[in-house]
């Protein structure tokens, strides 16, 4: 099997990474209170040195008071947590590394141990002034991004989480201006989004949004049911000033509609003609789902993902739990030791190494 399409570089706009792998951002939960430690900064360092091509961070939030559900998710606000993170960029820099921040705010998903809704809290509509300075928030985060020297900055628009809650009818049930009877009137919110950050950190800078078909509250829903609804969807958010398209799937072999073998990230890029990034499952047999219920899987092999890459389906495949449990898997992967690939394990999730 050849990997070779792998590591071809990859160039767009301010943006050159040396080969095609994208570490998926990974929450890990371990920043106390918000600041991002040494050991984060090594973790993310590691792999930076094992020729990850591009680092997504964990999701990091935005100035908003009930933009996480952990306490030790990071911020992206705020001194002593914008330090931490200067001191992650350096860190993966100097291993020769790029990176960029995941922006997100989880919406009313916010209900955890560590912060119990009591009724009188329970998640309210947002009022147009709540929705015009998270607006804000997101772009002063792109721009700190920038600020410290990351390489790029993507914005959580997936898996359920506040932006997609608006994307998604069950959860947007407004009757202003930000929601709608089309998934294009409930874009709206995103590509304001879009807007302000574009606005903030100006042309040359990338922006990559993670959308996904599938939400933690509906594994099997879909936003866009056919290929027309897709282009209401992600045509906007095109104009407003997404660059890159990262197309969370759970299987990235799954066709996203009836007739065509394509994927979402393949449907993404055909529709904006924009680059596009794939993930789910890739270098392992079962999906993400069984990680969270303690469930480890067996390694599997590439071959159908260079099929679809060498095809121009999508430019770059994201990685989660393989390059979570192993540092060195591009590493490995690039100098052909596959018998050196290692098997996913759940307990590798509690580990910061
Ligand atoms: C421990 C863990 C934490 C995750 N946290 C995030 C997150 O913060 N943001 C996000 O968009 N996806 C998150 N995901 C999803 C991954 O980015 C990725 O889409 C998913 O694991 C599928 O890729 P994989 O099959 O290669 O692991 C997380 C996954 C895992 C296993």
């Amino acid at each position: 099997m050849s990997t070779e399409s792998l590591f071809k570089p990859f160039q767009y706009k301010n943006l050159q990474l040396k080969n095609r792998i994208v570490m998926a951002p990974m929450t890990r939960a371990q920043s106390d209170n918000g600041v991002p430690t040494q050991q984060i900064a090594d973790y993310y360092a590691r792999r930076a040195a094992s020729e990850v091509g591009l680092i997504l961070s964990e999701g990091t939030v935005i100035n908003r008071p009930a933009s996480k559900n952990m306490q030790n998710i990071p911020d992206f606000y705020g001194t002593e947590a914008l330090n931490g993170w200067k001191n992650v960029i350096d860190a993966v820099h100097k291993n020769g590394g790029k990176m960029g921040p995941q922006i997100w705010h989880v919406g009313d998903t916010r209900n955890s141990p560590d912060y119990p809704l009591v009724d009188m809290e329970k998640a309210s509509t947002m009022t147009l002034e709540d929705i015009q300075d998270t607006i804000a928030q997101f772009a002063a985060s792109a721009k700190s991004a920038k600020d410290l020297g990351f390489d790029v900055l993507e914005i959580h628009g997936a898996h359920g989480y506040l932006i997609d809650q608006f994307f998604w009818d069950v959860t947007n049930t407004r009757t202003d201006e930000y929601g709608g009877k089309t998934l294009k009137e409930r874009t709206r919110f995103a590509v304001d989004i879009v807007k302000a950050i574009r606005a903030a950190v100006g042309e040359d800078f990338t922006i990559v949004i993670r959308l996904s078909q599938w939400k933690q509250q509906d594994y099997s829903t879909k936003l866009a049911n056919t290929p027309e609804e897709m282009e209401n969807w992600l045509l906007p958010l095109k104009e407003a000033g997404v660059d890159i398209f990262h197309c969370s799937q759970r299987r990235f072999w799954e066709p996203e509609f009836e007739g065509s073998d394509l994927n979402f990230a393949g449907w993404a890029k055909k529709i904006t003609g924009q680059p596009t990034i794939t993930v789910g499952s890739v270098g392992l047999q079962e999906d993400v789902m069984g990680a969270f219920a303690g469930k480890g899987t067996e390694k599997a092999d590439l071959t159908e993902l260079t099929r679809r890459l060498e095809r121009g389906d999508f430019d770059l495949v994201a990685v989660g739990r393989a390059i979570l449990q192993d540092p060195e898997w591009v590493k490995k992967v690039k100098e052909g030791k596959t018998e050196d690939l290692l098997d996913f394990s759940a307990e590798s999730m509690a580990i910061l190494y």
